[in-house]
């Protein structure tokens, strides 16, 4: 959520800034903007909106010589998405620009006010830029000024500052937010991940909770609680695996087309003839587990939610699923023979990361299953596991729930395998259909064309309730976040068995309801709960291998040998209706409205 960039050195500043920022952009994209210090020369642009207009502001400006640079995309979290609120924030003769939230703002808003400092925007992040010019009329350097200013934030923030009082500095701290300096000769660069500076800085380090410090040419110091801090670099990769269209007209399509593909990437060397192996994983990783917590936000949570019904049904171990962000403020009870596995696409979102570290301070041990490599969950779990979905640049994730499902089932057989509580022949019969998966993710052009069509239908309407039984329901879930979150229409997932106890009194006409009826899982069952609704004038667009006389709209799946192949194969069913009709109402598929790739603020 948000995306920091900044650079110190000789080469075009401007540049640097907004390629950086284009690489983030998915992460917000409320508002952009740069500053630059150059020798005396202060400037300062910011655009509403995406980035390119940003680009368009600045078109003539070019910059020369040793300077110091930050750029931020934002998404709006204190304040609306106006210029005034966009980052750089400004006071006299500062800038500065801040991810994540700082929860003690309104305090230290009114203790500037009193002392007579005028505030431009409505953001948090403005008392950071005050403040600091507050307490560098009383303190010995500029560095114990921004010390004493970091000293007085609570919350989660990772932050950079730039002042014309030491005009060849950037100034940093992070706490609970992602911020990472990249080194290159004497250049540095920061930036939120490390998708921008990949290519231009050679080593890296990765900032942990509490670090802040400076940076001159050449010259990098780091400080935590204990004082000055020694680190180590480490080599960064040079290998930009940019994420292109390639010819498809947003990245969601093109994600929901590549996910036969990277399926084949999950499951290398870890779905073998006989048996499930994860090399991440110690022989002895499951030996004293004896139940497994899940926490995770979003789609991740849907694939949480799939998994609990795998690894009770498959491996026999007790499975909870919790949603982050409750699961922080509820007191959980937690008992050290339980795993505790979060799940995440970025490996950033702060309520998943949150919860994580709780449950270590409670002593679990942990495991990820994560996205992006050298992410923020990553770093803090015990084990990770890699979902390998390659980078997902559009917000409605659609392959990295795809491949965390599939990781989530190969560790229930894992977990199943290692306890002994599976037998040879499920295990079989399970790694035989696993294989299959990648077949039944191929989109073929006659459903594409025909969902095209059929979105045409879907573009009024009160509501749109998504049911499916079993692992239908998380996916019916899934499918009803897919269809809100880029088309703006109020969407639910049910279980098809709990319709009637109480949302079946929203059945008429324009009640639509898709409807997900695999063959080989409780197909009567959903029939039945199916020909209730219809009965009272619902819409049914039925998804199934079987031909349903009741339906107004139908889609015809595959006889698939397996509930998890019917799985996959719906899976995609939802996720291009989605897209279709998106595109035909005109929304951003790839960047909606309100929303970010990566949630770093609680
Ligand atoms: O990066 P994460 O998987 O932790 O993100 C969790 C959710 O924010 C994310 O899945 C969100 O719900 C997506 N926009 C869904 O498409």
């Amino acid at each position: 959520m948000c995306g920091i960039v900044g650079y110190l050195g000789l080469n075009e500043k401007k540049e640097i800034l907004l390629d950086g920022l284009q690489e983030l952009e998915y992460r917000g994209y409320d508002s952009a903007g740069i500053a630059v210090i150059e020798g005396e020369k202060l400037n300062n642009f910011k655009a509403l909106g995406k980035l390119e207009n940003l680009r368009e502001k600045t078109k003539a400006y070019h910059t020369e010589g040793f300077g110091v640079s930050i750029g931020h995309t934002r998404w709006a979290t204190h304040g609306k998405p106006t210029e005034l609120n966009a980052h750089p924030h400004v006071g006299a003769y500062s800038y500065v620009v801040h991810n994540g939230i700082i929860e003690n703002y309104q305090a230290l808003k009114e203790e500037l006010q009193a002392d007579g400092v005028k505030f431009l925007s409505q953001t948090d992040t403005e008392t950071i830029v005050h403040l600091f010019e507050k307490n560098n009329k009383t303190a010995n350097t500029v560095f114990s000024a921004f010390e004493e200013t970091i000293e007085r934030l609570d919350g989660a923030y990772a932050t950079l500052l730039i002042t014309e009082a030491d005009a060849d500095t950037i100034y940093f701290a992070k706490n609970g937010s992602p911020m990472l300096i990249g080194f290159n000769g004497d250049d540095v660069y920061f930036a939120s991940s490390d998708t921008p500076i990949i290519g231009k800085a050679t080593e890296v380090y990765y900032l942990e909770d509490g670090d802040y410090g400076y940076a001159r040419q050449g010259e990098v110091k780091l400080f935590d609680a204990k004082g000055e801090k020694t680190f180590t670099k480490q080599a960064l990769t040079a290998d930009k695996v940019s994420a292109q269209k390639d010819g498809f007209r947003f990245f969601m399509e093109k994600e929901i087309y590549e996910q036969s593909h990277v399926m084949g990437e999950t499951m290398m060397g870890r779905v073998l003839d006989e048996n499930i192996a994860f090399d991440e994983l110690d022989a002895d990783f499951f030996k004293d587990i004896k139940a497994i917590k899940i926490c995770a936000c979003g789609t991740s949570y849907h694939s949480a939610l799939t998994s609990s019904y795998l690894f009770e049904r498959l491996s026999k171990i007790r499975c909870d699923i919790e949603i982050a962000s409750e699961f922080r403020y509820k007191e959980p009870l937690l008992t050290d023979d339980t795993l505790f596995i979060t799940i995440s696409q970025s490996g950033e979102t702060a309520d998943t990361l949150e919860a994580l570290k709780m449950a270590k301070r409670a002593g679990l041990k942990s495991l990820s299953i994560c996205n992006v490599d050298n992410s923020s969950i990553i770093r803090e779990s015990d084990a990770a596991i890699l979902t390998r979905a390659g980078i997902e640049k559009g917000v409605a994730s659609t392959k990295a729930f795809a491949t965390q499902t599939m990781v989530l089932w190969m560790l229930a057989l894992y977990v199943g395998q290692e306890k002994k509580s599976i037998s040879k022949e499920v295990l079989k019969t399970e790694i035989e259909a696993m294989r299959k998966t990648p077949k039944s993710l191929l989109v073929e052009e006659k459903l594409h064309s025909q969902l095209t069509r059929m979105s045409k239908r879907y573009l009024h309407g009160h509501g749109f309730f998504f049911i499916g039984r079993d692992i239908f329901f998380p996916l019916a879930l899934e499918g009803a976040l897919k269809r809100k979150e880029i088309s703006y229409f109020h969407a639910e997932g049910y279980p098809a068995g709990e319709m009637k106890h109480g949302p079946i009194a929203l059945a008429d006409s324009t009640l639509f309801t898709i409807a997900l009826m695999p063959k080989t899982m409780h197909y009567e069952k959903m029939k039945s709960n199916v020909e209730e609704l219809s009965a009272r004038d619902a819409t049914i667009l039925a998804i199934s291998p079987e031909p349903f006389e009741l339906a107004d709209d139908f889609i015809q799946t595959n006889y698939d040998s397996h509930p998890m192949l019917e799985f996959f194969e719906m899976m995609v069913v939802t996720q291009l209706l989605a897209l279709e009709i998106s595109v035909r109402l005109g929304n951003d598929v790839d960047m909606p409205r309100n929303l970010a790739k990566s949630v770093t603020v609680e």
